[in-house]
């Protein structure tokens, strides 16, 4: 049976879901305690102060977006405090904006303190129908601010180009947005940590279609791990994780080599050129009859 909260609970869960959105958190979900399990406000405060300890331990954000809650009530709070700032925004630019904002000078990974000159947010038409998605900015792009600036950009412009549109007519991010220390993979606690700010940006965009760039990016969008062969040549229905939205239903997900790979082995180019056409078909692009990529 929903019950009111006792104030004193209350202040403390809102406190509680202020500190998690603080870390970029914003979905929880409720449970119900039976029978044998202690409820009410005693079982409520429990869980918290549980969450408390795990938190400092060893919870990563993905984790914590499964926060159980064991109460009931009358008011959502959830939906009062958690809502995500862009929430009811329909302008993509501002969304964009108040994405950036939230995101502010991050420091809720390692990466903040390895090196990194500063934050690569994304870059492109916040209305875009077609979005990329890396792994994570390399030294230019930590030079410049901006993803795919240096020579795996060089191609992946080549590739958008000949796709018969222009870099300015899409979207470009990556999973994490600062730069692994001497380009090193990033970790699965800062894709973890990062891409919920992705997911926030792609939920603002509402693309048509989504490429991943390799696999980290494949992996973290559709957490799911498979070889590259095994992900690429087919669509998913994607939407982002964390993100309710009764207006949008999501967009299609393909995943491509990166163009790191592609320059490291060019001889896998066909694929990707395969992989992008069963985009453009989507889109209903065609490619320029003379490509002067
Ligand atoms: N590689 C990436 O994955 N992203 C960039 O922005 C640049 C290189």
């Amino acid at each position: 049976m929903p019950r009111t909260l006792d104030p004193e609970l209350r202040r403390a869960l809102v406190e509680r879901i202020r500190f998690y959105n603080e870390l970029g958190i914003y979905d929880f979900y409720r449970w119900e305690p039976s029978g044998s399990v202690s409820s009410g406000k005693h079982a409520a405060k429990i869980e918290v102060e549980k969450d408390q300890r795990e938190l400092g331990e060893q919870m990563t954000p993905r984790k914590a977006t499964a926060i159980a809650m064991p109460i009931a009530v009358e008011e959502n709070i959830f939906e009062v405090v958690a809502a995500k700032p862009e929430q009811g925004v329909s302008d993509p630019a501002t969304a964009l904006k108040i994405i950036r904002e939230d995101l502010g000078d991050c420091t809720r990974c390692v990466l903040h303190k390895q090196g990194r000159k500063q934050i690569v947010f994304g870059v492109g038409n916040p209305k875009a129908e077609l979005m990329f998605v890396g792994e994570g900015p390399g030294a230019d792009e930590d030079q410049q601010g901006e993803p795919f600036v240096g020579r795996a950009g060089q191609l992946l412009n080549n590739m958008i180009k000949a796709m018969g549109i222009t870099r300015e007519q899409v979207y470009i991010a990556n999973i994490v947005k600062c730069r692994p220390p001497g380009n090193r993979t990033p970790e699965r606690e800062e894709c973890d940590t990062c891409s919920p700010f992705l997911m926030r940006q792609i939920a603002a965009i509402k693309p048509k279609v989504v490429v991943a760039l390799g696999a980290v990016a494949a992996k973290t969008l559709l957490a799911m791990s498979a070889s590259m062969v095994q992900l690429r040549g087919r669509f998913y229905d994607f939407k982002p994780t964390g993100v309710r939205d009764p207006n949008w239903d999501g967009c299609k997900l393909a995943v491509t080599y990166h163009p790191a790979f592609l320059l490291r082995d060019p001889r896998q180019k066909g694929e990707a050129w395969k992989d992008l056409q069963m985009v453009m078909r989507e889109l209903g692009l065609k490619a320029p009859t003379k490509p002067d990529a």
